[in-house]
């Protein structure tokens, strides 16, 4: 199972768009995906038409309470899965202040679940606070989405600090498979020299002891594409919305590339050739490799959920509803800062 961590503090640079197009493309090559939505504005969970709401179990419960991960996993469609978020997600990072060992609650729930995916995408919230920590904990690789920006190389450093850090305390197999742009414009001088500095920031790192020595920037850059943008508002990935527009076409060709890039592997892995399926039904789990006697091993829960393809004006109401909180939502602690992970570790 590969495990990949989709993180930029930054928002609105294509994280969610990613994690949802990303993970489609791949399962259409039939690998078993599934995507947890890390943030509490449950953009993941509204683009796949669920409402995340109190009765719906959301990775809150699997983090918070003793609800298995297996638990959290709604069967979307072929080969999908997801673990959606919840508004009372912003309160966890409160909730588990005084919890110990809070930066590894997901790596260890995810345990039960590893023999059931061939990927799990993890679309991270916009700051490298506790849920990003978790989620880089467990992650096996991290792609950063960005979008070419003057600014763009700044946020990567600090970003890939904190990468750094968690790598060499908590988890030492953890990579940066590489950076994929998003919202690309190839007209632009801008973006051709954004590209230059990032390979040279990469260059540099070749052959040093560092989680991004055999990161690269993406061949398949996810050009700027409003279908892209539309096709939430229906509940659906940009494969169903519009499979001929030029976002389906990108984020098809970076599946394929993330497929083969390994980070870490000797040789690429070739990619399988895309077969389209219909009528497939969704794979069964994969038979869990044998474990210790009194482990107990659940299947994937076989939730269904209705994704809906409620006209734009209809989802927006339900997206303005869900935003509202409950109760006044508490002020999120600081970012965990460097200190604070070496004093934890
Ligand atoms: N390639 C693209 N072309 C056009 N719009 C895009 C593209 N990628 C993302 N968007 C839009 O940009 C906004 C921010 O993207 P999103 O994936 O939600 O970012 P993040 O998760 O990093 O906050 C969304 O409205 C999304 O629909
Ligand atoms: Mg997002």
């Amino acid at each position: 199972m590969r495990c990949i961590a989709l993180i930029n503090q930054k928002g609105g640079v294509g994280k969610t768009t990613t994690t949802v197009n990303l993970g489609a493309a791949l399962a259409e090559l039939g690998q078993r995906v599934c995507l947890v939505d890390l943030d509490p504005q449950a953009h993941l969970t509204i683009n796949y038409g669920m409402e995340p709401t109190a009765d719906v179990v959301s990775l809150y419960n699997v983090l918070i309470e003793e609800r298995s991960f297996l638990e959290a996993v709604h069967t979307i469609d072929t080969n999908i899965a997801l673990v959606p978020s919840s508004i009372d997600l912003a309160a966890a990072e409160i909730e588990l202040v005084s919890v110990l060992g809070r930066e590894t609650i997901l790596k260890e729930k995810l345990k039960s679940a590893q023999h059931d995916f061939d990927f799990i995408l993890l679309d991270c919230p916009p700051s490298l606070g506790l849920l990003t920590i978790n989620a880089l904990a467990v992650a096996s690789e991290v792609i950063v989405p960005m979008q070419p920006h003057f600014l763009a190389l700044q946020g990567v450093g600090k970003l890939l600090e904190t990468v750094a850090l968690v790598s060499r305390r908590m988890n030492p197999a953890l990579k940066v498979s590489g950076i994929v742009l998003t919202m690309f414009d190839s007209q632009t001088k801008l973006s051709t020299e954004v590209v230059n500095d990032l390979n040279g920031f990469i260059e540099n790192a070749k052959g040093k002891p560092l989680p991004w020595a055999n990161a690269k920037i993406f061949e398949s850059k996810i050009r700027r594409n409003i279908k892209l943008a539309e096709s939430p508002s229906f509940g659906q990935t940009i494969l169903k919305y519009e499979p001929q527009s030029h976002g389906a076409a990108d984020y098809r060709a970076l599946a394929r590339e993330v497929f083969a890039h390994v980070p870490g592997a000797a040789k690429p892995v070739m990619a399988p050739v895309a077969v389209p399926q219909p009528t497939m039904a969704v794979k069964p789990p994969a038979l869990p490799a044998p474990v210790a006697e009194n482990v107990a091993l659940k299947p994937v829960a076989e939730k269904k959920v209705s994704v809906t393809t409620k006209p734009i004006e209809e989802r927006k109401l339900v997206a303005a509803k869900v935003r509202i909180p409950p109760k006044p939502a508490p002020t999120p602690p600081p970012p965990v800062t460097p200190a604070e992970i070496e004093a934890l570790t």
